[in-house]
């Protein structure tokens, strides 16, 4: 996608220059107000003889198309529906914003002008009211098209997306929102990028090497640890999931100091799984190609590590990413094979399938050993957590109150759902090894998630650990104009930035 260009007007939106102009209306309401009631005036009532005719309930991402002969500058109107007024959030200023900035592409509107949806009527704080409608739109018109041949026939994407504001006491407020809203929104698609990505077109080595480009563009560290460094390390987990492929692993260390007077480390962890057969214990073959997107722990942290670094908070971060693809070859471990982890406790693999623990165990050692005072995984980890929470939150698991309510309140400032589960004492049991110290799977069907995290606390120690299982909504997710129907969405990105922005310039504080 060639990247939109955004800008913040102090001017009421009938009087600005643009293909189309976005307004909005709230369900059951026969007589706007606000902006759409100026558009309306201006329009001699055209907006009003729509809803009265009952083409337009203001149903949430409902859109209607007026054009305006001349009334107003732009010469059309894209009118979206905001819902019920008592269920209006942050969350449905990005569902609108994207509802109707699709809506413009489909028209070929190259410059969209909006008001900031919720920040008049809606009483929403006009710098995150801003930062959803730049997310959103940004977001919603994201599009998967590395690998199709481009269309003669396709219109030209939008290029401009205006933001229109009134209150000249807001505007500086709806200017910053803006930019930490295209920040997220960029990465997000970064991400999203990365995790679509088919994966002959990216090895292990691969993700190493764009990941090494990233870091050089960003200004970050990069250091990139080879199959033969990885065992002299001891890293024997993450080995022996790498073992069935050809294609040999990466170990991804990205480095950002923005405040080297501190101590404090946090470890942004991704699960970087390029593909995901299973192994020997191989997966069924419906949806098999989806595990594509078994990287997409990874992408979140190389997305969010790249918006670190043009925020440069002051905190220091350490990205690590354990890069492997999971095949059954002739060489790959077998069920019953015994590893020793590098925190030196030797595990029993049960189920080949169930490598993300393996590879993550390890690298969070590593965060552990280098130092790290506080750690967050991303992974796509189990199945069972699209069982237990469906498609709309990822699950959330810690060893540490403060440090989970904090990541809590990232992902909830971010927009992005968490759901915490338990870590019952007495389902420690449940993977306590036969021949070794710890096993990699539980009884089937029992607590799955919550066993897989088990496993993943077992080598993170007494440092303070979150782990967001985003198996759910790393692809999957229907039915949100923001979010694709089919792909990648790069879950985790924003919530990962959010946890720097407070301690950012132009975010300011991270609520
Ligand atoms: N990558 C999968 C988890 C997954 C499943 C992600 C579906 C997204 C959608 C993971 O490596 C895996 O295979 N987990 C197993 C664990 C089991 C063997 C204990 C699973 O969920 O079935
Ligand atoms: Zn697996
Ligand atoms: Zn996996």
């Amino acid at each position: 996608m060639m990247a939109v260009e955004i800008g913040v007007l102090p001017a009421e939106i009938q009087q600005v220059e643009a293909e189309a102009v976005v307004v909005n209306l709230f369900q059951g309401v026969k007589h706007p107000g606000g902006a759409t009631g100026a558009v309306d005036r201006a329009l001699e009532g055209a907006i009003e003889r729509l809803i009265a005719a009952g083409d337009f309930r203001g149903q949430l991402n409902e859109t209607a198309v007026l054009y305006t002969g001349g009334k107003i500058r732009a010469p059309r109107v894209i009118l979206v529906g905001l819902g019920e007024a008592e269920k209006f959030d942050l969350e449905k200023v990005r569902q609108v914003s994207a509802a109707s900035a699709r809506r413009a592409r489909e028209l070929g509107v190259r410059s969209l002008a909006t008001i900031v949806h919720g920040a008049g009527i809606g009483n929403l704080p006009p710098r995150e009211a801003a930062r959803a409608v730049v997310e959103g739109a940004l977001l919603g018109l994201y599009e998967y098209r590395e690998y199709k041949s481009p269309d003669p026939q396709e219109r030209p994407g939008l290029e401009k997306l205006l933001i229109a504001e009134r209150d000249p006491a807001k505007v500086a407020e709806v200017q910053r929102g803006a930019e930490v809203g295209r920040i997220m929104a960029e990465a997000t698609n970064r991400a999203r990028d990365l995790a679509n990505r088919p994966a002959n077109h990216l090895a292990p080595a691969d993700l190493a090497e764009l990941a090494e480009e990233m870091a050089q563009r960003a200004g970050l560290e990069c250091q990139v640890l080879r199959p033969a460094e990885l065992e002299r390390l001891g890293m024997e987990a993450l080995l022996a999931v790498a073992r069935g492929s050809h294609r040999p692993p990466r170990f991804i260390i990205l480095r950002y100091e923005g405040d080297p007077r501190s101590k404090e480390v946090t470890a942004l962890i991704g699960k970087g799984v390029v593909f995901d057969a299973g192994g020997i214990s191989l997966k069924p073959g419906e949806g098999m190609h989806e595990m594509r997107m078994d990287k997409s722990g990874a992408a979140a942290v190389l997305g969010a590590m790249e918006a670190i670094a043009r925020l440069r908070p002051r905190a220091n971060v350490m990205a690590l990413i354990p890069a492997v693809e999971n095949l059954p070859g002739g060489d790959a471990q077998r069920p019953g094979d015994v590893v020793k982890t590098l925190g030196g406790k030797t595990v029993e693999v049960l189920n080949t399938d169930a490598e993300g623990r393996l590879i993550l165990a390890d690298a969070i050692s590593y965060a552990v050993k280098r130092g790290a005072t506080r750690l967050v995984d991303v992974a796509t980890l189990t199945g069972a957590i699209i069982i237990c929470l469906g498609h709309a939150a990822a699950g959330l698991f810690t060893n540490h109150r403060a440090w989970a309510d904090e990541v809590r309140a990232a992902a909830e400032a971010a927009g992005e759902r968490v759901w915490e589960l338990p870590l019952f004492e007495e389902y420690e049991k449940l993977i306590k090894g036969e021949v070794a110290d710890l096993k990699n799977i539980g009884p089937p069907r029992e607590a799955g998630s919550i066993v897989g995290a088990l496993f993943l606390k077992e080598f993170a120690g007494q440092t303070p650990w979150v782990h967001l299982d985003i198996a759910g909504v790393a692809w999957g997710i229907k039915e949100v104009p923001y979010q694709p129907a089919t792909g990648a969405t790069g879950a985790g990105t924003r919530t990962l930035i959010q946890l720097f922005l407070g301690r950012a310039e132009p975010g300011g504080s991270s609520k």
